[in-house]
């Protein structure tokens, strides 16, 4: 197929050379430094308090997950000998009310599903329960198990949360519901479960990295003692962005802000490919029948569609057509489908090679020459399910490592927020 001279001017100004590879490879060493000392920076690099676990840490525990579109709570088994058992999950939607109200209602609703997990498996009323928190928004942490909210991202913004200890805050609605046979033994941040859950059975996993709705990553500093430092790397900002990264900022909840998040995670991948059609339907390139404002509305792409639509392999592109469909086009032409699969190939191929460079960064921080094996733990649905999206970030650390990329395992660790926390709970006495 041929694609249209316009189409390869957005190509152009999504395209990451190697030069400009090198120079944010560069930037984002000096940000981790500076953020490091306390000095300005776009980095966070949060201490954790959190080390890497032995692969000893034994018992029962109970973890729980807040950071993405559910709610979760797993009961799991650590047997001790870098192996977990017995795993059980269960999923509560989080409704508009619960995240963007106040923090009563997030944590309230919250402590309501704990307190039915807890009896529809039978958790004796009599016995302390040892539960690991993953969290995963920015805390500045004094301890494991006491954190106190930087500020909300992905879209969160329960009022009354921000400056608190979430540990006291979920004490607090733990109590309120009755439940006071429960002690929060760690709080972590998701990349630093994942980190955490890897490394309990591969003691090469030195960084944790969430591809999901947001996206973050953390890695063993050794510059003092060992701990895992939370980079909050989603709000990176030393980036070309084009006229469409500017235009999502701008309309943004959080202007100027998570400005690697926009254009790397799930929460933004969809309106990206939007923006973009919208431009291209304005100049008459997308022809879409005159269904054009379809895509003035913010939010009506998903990343999920971005996926369905770059899966599509077949001769009419039928997937892409039902996806167009679902947005109110019921009318489209193989070109307008080719040209929206196009889009959405661009987009993801950006964000998969920006994440390829920042995991670069990362392991050099740790080893500049490359020269020991490093396990990156992965988790989050984009890196899960986007088509492709692991093989492009495999063949960026190629162009960038050459032979040397062999050195860095990249492992997808599932359900890594109720193992890791759970692991770092039993590292506490
Ligand atoms: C956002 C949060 C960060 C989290 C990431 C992935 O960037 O600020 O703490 O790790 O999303 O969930």
């Amino acid at each position: 197929m041929k694609i249209n001279k316009k189409i390869k001017v957005v190509e152009k100004s999504f395209k990451i050379s190697p030069v400009s590879a090198k120079k944010l490879i560069k930037s984002f060493h000096s940000d981790m430094k500076n953020g490091l000392c306390g000095k300005k920076s776009s980095l966070k690099m949060l201490p954790t308090y959190a080390k890497r676990p032995t692969g000893r840490e034994k018992g029962d525990f109970l973890a729980l997950d807040l950071g993405g579109t559910n709610f979760r709570i797993f009961k799991l088994k650590l047997q001790g000998k870098r192996r977990i058992s017995d795993i059980l999950s269960e999923s509560f939607v989080l409704k508009k009310e619960h995240i963007a109200n106040t923090e009563k209602e997030l944590f309230g609703f919250i402590a309501d599903c704990i307190k039915k997990f807890m009896e529809r498996q039978k958790f004796s009323k009599n016995k302390q329960h040892k539960i690991g928190f993953t969290f995963s928004f920015p805390i500045k942490q004094t301890a494991i198990a006491k954190g106190v909210l930087l500020g909300w991202t992905k879209g969160f913004n329960a009022k009354g949360a921000e400056g608190k200890d979430i540990v006291w805050l979920l004490n607090k609605a733990l109590l309120g519901v009755g439940l006071s046979n429960t002690k929060i033994r760690a709080l972590a941040n998701d990349t630093v479960s994942t980190l955490a859950a890897k490394s309990y059975e591969d003691e090469k996993c030195d960084m944790g990295v969430i591809l999901g709705t947001g996206t973050n990553a953390c890695y063993v500093e050794k510059k003092k003692n060992e701990m895992i430092v939370n980079i909050e790397w989603g709000n990176f900002n030393k980036l070309k962005l084009t006229r469409y990264d500017k235009e999502l900022d701008e309309n943004s909840i959080n202007p100027g802000k998570q400005v690697l998040e926009k254009m790397v995670s799930g929460m933004y991948l969809g309106d990206i490919v939007r923006i973009v059609a919208k431009d291209l339907a304005a100049k008459g390139i997308f022809d879409v029948y005159g269904y054009k404002k379809v895509f003035d509305k913010n939010g009506v792409l998903e990343s999920k569609h971005v996926s369905t639509v770059e899966s599509d392999s077949s001769k009419k592109l039928t997937k892409v057509k039902n996806v167009l469909s679902m947005l109110g086009i019921k009318r489209s032409t193989y070109s307008d489908r080719s040209i929206l699969k196009e889009i959405c190939r661009i987009v993801s191929l950006r964000a998969s090679r920006l994440a390829a460079i920042l995991m670069a960064a990362v392991v050099t921080r740790m080893d500049p020459g490359l020269k020991r094996k490093h396990t990156i733990a992965i988790d989050g649905s984009v890196y899960e399910k986007h088509p492709g999206f692991s093989k492009h970030i495999r063949s960026t650390l190629g162009d960038i490592f050459g032979r040397k990329a062999k050195n860095i395992v990249l492992s997808l660790t599932k359900d890594a927020s109720g193992k890791g926390a759970a692991i770092l709970a039993a590292r506490q006495k």
